[in-house]
């Protein structure tokens, strides 16, 4: 389907998790936010996620490599049939973090990263499926893209091959693509691009954690919280008939046992805000402590408060108290700071004359020095990379 506008009522209605869908002309990008030199160059950094994905022309061989790249590897390429891929630009390059604001329709903390890549005359990752849902806006230069249908998890993959390649992709729709125009296909929809000349795509990719990874989140959050003392214990006793019997009342009761200590809101709450608001990467983040004092003068001076570029942040209000998820952690506060908390979820940079009222409440000054003190804020002069 091919929208010629982009209505976010009747996307979110009709094609969000559902059916693909072509936008024309969805977002103006007249002004690259990211140019193939300064893509090649993240990529030749050692704590930048990359990949080159090369291919033959018959489209049945596929090579892939890992980053950090050199100078001297993109200066060896031929001049057709690959693709760089580099994975979360938005914490390298504001421009590129920036394009998040067109996609507040859906929460932040949905958001997983935004991909960029780089494709030669010829260039794609191969017809595949990914388990989350993306939207694929198109840069400078044109692609042709090709959708099929809904994948099985266990869809057969091409044999001997690094990348996951659909052994068979029947294409259904095909789209040419030009800057602005962006493709949205939910998770596991088949799709393949082949770039028509070089082309940049950015891919707004949103996180689909497995259940197996929320099962297992949900599980350590309750087992750290109740002590070794609570153990098993039989139901009715009775001298059983068979002793080598697990009986069906035991099973039973275990159950009600287990859906009682899963039925738990508050832990479903604390983890799941803690969970979503983890950061990509653990140890990228370099917090610049200071104290009561320091952050009071630094706000008194006209400094305000910017949002790590790595900084995840979420809050939740409760009827008693509001939670605010800031890069795993998880801060209580009364709902008197849920207006900070709010404010702290939808800027990028906070204003030294909105904080300095908020520096007065204890509770609200010890919450924001413990966001700077753990790197997700940082105290500074500028809304350097604000889109505000
Ligand atoms: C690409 O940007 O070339 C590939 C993105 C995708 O298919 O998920
Ligand atoms: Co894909």
């Amino acid at each position: 389907m091919i929208l010629e506008q982009f209505d976010i009522k009747l996307f979110l209605a009709e094609y969000w998790q559902r059916k693909p869908c072509l936008i024309k002309k969805a977002i103006d990008l007249s002004d690259e936010p990211v140019s193939p030199d300064e893509l090649a160059g993240l990529a030749c950094e050692e704590e930048v996620e990359s990949r080159l994905v090369r291919c033959d022309d018959t489209g049945k061989k596929w090579h892939l490599t890992h980053g950090p790249f050199s100078e001297e590897t993109f200066l060896q390429l031929p001049p057709a049939n690959w693709t760089l891929l580099v994975q979360a630009v938005d914490i390298w390059h504001p421009p590129v973090k920036n394009l998040k604001r067109h996609f507040r329709f859906i929460p932040d903390w949905r958001i997983d990263d935004v991909m960029v890549s780089y494709a030669t005359d010829h260039g794609g990752v191969g017809p595949h499926f990914d388990y989350y849902d993306v939207f694929l806006l198109q840069g400078c230069g044109r692609r042709r893209w090709f959708t099929g249908g809904l994948c099985e998890a266990d869809a057969a993959l091409m044999e001997d091959c690094e990348l996951r390649i659909l052994e068979k992709f029947v294409p259904e729709q095909e789209f040419m693509v030009e800057s602005g125009d962006m493709l949205y296909l939910p998770p596991r929809f088949a799709h393949q691009s082949i770039s028509e000349g070089a082309s940049v795509c950015y891919s707004i990719g949103f996180r689909a954690p497995s259940a197996v990874e929320m099962l297992q989140g949900i599980s350590d959050e309750l087992s750290c919280r109740s002590g070794d003392e609570e153990r098993y214990r039989d139901g009715e006793p009775g001298i059983p008939e068979h002793p080598g019997e697990i009986r069906r009342q035991v099973i039973a009761d275990l159950h009600q046992w287990l859906l009682q200590k899963v039925n738990d809101t508050d832990a479903i709450a604390r983890w799941f805000g803690s969970f979503v608001t983890s950061p990509r990467y653990e140890n990228l983040r370099f917090p610049q402590p200071t104290s009561k004092t320091g952050l009071k003068a630094g706000v008194s001076g006209g400094k305000g408060l910017a949002r790590d570029s790595h900084a995840r942040l979420a809050f939740l209000r409760q009827e008693s108290e509001t939670h605010l998820f800031a890069d795993g952690h998880r801060y209580r506060m009364t709902n008197e700071l849920m207006p900070l908390a709010s404010r702290l979820c939808d800027a990028q940079f906070i204003e030294a004359a909105f904080l300095a009222p908020w520096l007065k409440n204890n509770e609200a000054l010890d919450l924001l020095l413990a966001l700077v003190n753990s790197g997700s804020l940082v105290l500074t002069d500028i809304a350097t990379d604000s889109e505000e």
